[in-house]
């Protein structure tokens, strides 16, 4: 029998979690077709990547929690030889068809990665020379309708490479999958970092214009000391801070926050807001719920919350939590988009967003 073809797709993920990263991935392929001919992945623990190969079967970013980026694999070379590493770099690109909207070097999200960098700094302007002068390579403004692929030159370590490129319709924006966001000195908490993530991956620019806008009106469950609620109220926005423990700084009396020392499992709005934010650690199980009734009574239209992961069978642990939602949605008639994501900001948990759609 004709071996079927194979596609290797090389994904990035947090170190720590390849494996729930291999397993969502591969779960997805399922669903649209048995896997054959394939191995298991080799998945090395620690290393903040996962290679796997598949068939036919198409990988959608977005659905994917775990993986931060998202890679077609053309080519591995094991061993760069250390007089010259651009050279056989060179021959398999050389080998790629068509022209790149973008060059990305990049490094694994690990302390050792961390040290690459500055090797990697080294090769970008060589590369993209030798490519440009090739006509591989568009620059930016050539670009920007084009959407062409992005080229990755992924090093694992020093001594070795994957080439690879990604879809701009079907990757993250970002070199490493990775937005990064600075601590703004005013903000009372570096949790304010993870909500500013959220906006950025979950909101697409026009997006972020229509529905955090000021004069609107939301709900901080487990608010204290209060990051998420200043990226609220630094947009106009006015915020019910609900947590029994204390705000911080410039929130404690700020003219947009009202806050109150409760329950928030037990707090209901007494007029509808438009959004509801949730950072309060708890079972899953429990914050979906919560969420969920929060939809269903229609105290909301849009949600960013967390779902703390369990140690084990997080995939497992996610499924359950965000299917009783989609459940209890669709039983209500409501339309909806909800995208779940493992953001850089986030360590033992992942971030929802939640928004009602229009018919
Ligand atoms: C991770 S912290 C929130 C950090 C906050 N998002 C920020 O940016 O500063 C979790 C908060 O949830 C609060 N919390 C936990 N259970 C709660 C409950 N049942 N009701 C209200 N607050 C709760 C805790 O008091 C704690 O302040």
């Amino acid at each position: 029998m004709k071996k079927p073809p194979q596609t290797d797709w090389l994904l990035y993920c947090r170190p720590g979690f390849e494996q729930d990263c291999a397993q969502e991935a591969l779960r997805q392929a399922k669903q649209q077709k048995p896997i054959i001919g394939t191995e298991q992945p080799a998945i090395i623990a620690d290393s903040g990547y996962v290679v796997v190969a598949l068939n036919e079967q198409k990988l959608s970013w977005r659905e994917l929690i775990f993986t931060r980026q998202l890679i077609r694999l053309h080519h591995s070379i094991a061993t760069l030889p250390e007089r010259d590493r651009l050279t056989p770099i060179l021959d398999a690109i050389s080998t790629l068809p068509g022209t790149f909207g973008a060059l990305w070097l990049e490094a694994p999200d690990t302390n050792e990665g961390k040290l690459l960098p500055t090797f990697t700094r080294r090769f970008q302007p060589l590369l993209e020379t030798a490519l440009r002068e090739q006509g591989r390579l568009q620059d930016d403004i050539q670009n920007k309708h084009n959407k062409l692929p992005r080229l990755h030159i992924f090093f694992p370590d020093k001594n070795s490479a994957m080439i690879g490129s990604s879809d701009p319709h079907n990757s993250a924006e970002a070199i490493m999958g990775i937005v990064r966001q600075s601590m703004p000195p005013e903000a009372p908490s570096r949790s304010t970092m993870k909500l500013a993530e959220a906006i950025e991956v979950f909101m697409d620019r026009s997006e972020q214009t229509r529905l955090l806008r000021q004069g609107m009106q939301a709900v901080d469950l487990g608010a204290a000391p209060g990051g998420w609620t200043w990226q609220l109220v630094k947009r106009g926005i006015r915020v019910t801070a609900v947590d029994n423990g204390p705000m911080k700084g410039a929130l404690i009396n700020h003219p947009l926050v009202q806050h109150l020392k409760q329950d928030g499992f037990k707090y209901a709005p007494r007029k509808a807001v438009d959004w509801l934010v949730c950072d309060m650690v708890e079972k899953p199980s429990k914050v979906a719920k919560l969420i969920e009734e929060w939809f269903a009574a229609g105290w909301c239209k849009h949600a960013i919350f967390n779902l703390k992961l369990p140690m084990k069978q997080r995939v497992i642990a996610l499924d359950s939590a965000l299917g009783g939602i989609r459940k209890r949605l669709d039983e209500e008639g409501i339309n909806y988009r909800m995208i779940a994501k493992h953001l850089y900001h986030d360590r033992e948990e992942v971030t929802v967003f939640l928004t009602k759609t229009k018919g």
